[in-house]
């Protein structure tokens, strides 16, 4: 019964036996939902273009937009990529963990072209989930894996989230439970020079500055980009209305801290107004309203320190006109 059952569905709990299955499936090429801390990722094995092809045709993603790969430590990551000195305080320092580091590509790098979408450099992340490095020790290879959402959609935190978008184009998909964290890493660009945050994301700007003893550069001050940072992105179906201090008729509401009364529907992130509390339930609670049919949003206003610049940039993305 139980054999029957493992075999007609593609989901397994995070575990030993998910680690065996999902190396095995990896090695032949598949596609692998796995668990980490800030949101699912869609697995592949990295140094093989025909099983990261298959990212880019599930998600329908650009080719031009390059994929994180993910490995189990900083040995497998500086065999990948040319680590400077602010690249190896930042790993050191934050590794495993919601940080992703761009660095040029090594010249031996087997990671595939296609994964890093032709650039010289290359995005590196080694992510806190016991089971995932687990699978990234085994495998002995880096795993490509982007956000396990179609191209432009909120991501999922969970593997129910991932299961109602992608979940038939995947041949296994590791529930690992919701997301400790919620929203993406932050990704910090060490080529040459000060540090540039690409993307605010789970680790937070200033324990970056704190480590690195110097202030960090924001993307708009450089030409360096991360070419999937486009306006319109974790798109919900709903429309969503920032900085909102009253509720219009119809509207649902996504509040922060009580600030908001009413809606047709209404998720606090945070009733206590912990950003860490509304990192987490960010993504599963667009997916909710969503999920509620409802048109118009109204957004609380939420502080933009700490973590709520992660949150604050993913919510100006959702709302941004598409
Ligand atoms: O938390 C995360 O980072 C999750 C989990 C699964 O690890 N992954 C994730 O991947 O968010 P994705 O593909 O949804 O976002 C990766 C971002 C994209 O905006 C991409 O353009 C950027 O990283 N990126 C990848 N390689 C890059 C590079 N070489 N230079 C600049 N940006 C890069
Ligand atoms: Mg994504």
């Amino acid at each position: 019964m139980a054999v029957e059952q493992q075999v007609s569905s593609n989901r397994m709990k995070a575990g030993p036996e998910a680690v065996e299955r999902a190396v095995e499936i990896l090695r032949s090429g598949g596609l692998v939902v796995l668990p980490t801390e800030t949101v699912y990722g869609l697995g592949a094995d990295a140094t093989s273009s025909e099983a990261v092809a298959k990212i880019f045709a599930l998600k329908k993603r650009p080719s031009f937009n390059p994929l994180i790969a993910h490995v189990p430590d900083i040995v497998a990551a500086t065999r990948l990529g040319v680590f400077d000195h602010y690249a190896l305080t930042l790993a050191r320092s934050f590794w495993p963990g919601p940080m992703t580091i761009v660095v040029p590509v090594r010249p031996d790098s087997p990671v595939s072209e296609l994964a890093r979408a032709g650039q010289d450099t290359i995005a590196l992340r080694v992510p806190a989930n016991a089971t995932t490095l687990a699978i990234l020790e085994r495998l002995g290879r880096p795993v490509a894996a982007p956000s396990a959402n179609s191209s432009g959609r909120l991501s999922p935190t969970t593997a129910d989230h991932v299961a109602a978008d992608l979940g038939a184009g995947v041949d296994l998909i590791v529930d690992g439970g919701a997301s400790r964290i919620g929203v993406e890493s932050t990704i910090i660009a060490c080529l040459g020079g000060t540090p540039i945050v690409l993307r605010p994301g789970g680790t937070q700007r200033d324990e970056l500055e704190v480590i690195l003893d110097t202030e960090l550069a924001d993307p708009a001050d450089d030409k360096v980009i991360a070419p999937g940072m486009m306006a319109s992105h974790y798109a919900p179906r709903a429309r969503l209305r920032l900085n909102a201090t009253d509720v219009k008729p119809g509207e649902a509401v996504l509040d922060f801290g009580g600030q908001l009364s009413g809606g047709v529907a209404h998720i606090d992130l945070s009733p206590d107004g912990d950003l860490q509390e509304a990192a987490a339930n960010l993504f599963a609670a667009l997916h909710q309203l969503d999920a509620t049919n409802v048109d118009m949003v109204a957004v609380a206003p939420i502080p933009t320190s700490g973590l709520g610049e992660a949150i604050n940039d993913r919510l100006v993305r959702a709302a941004a006109p598409r």
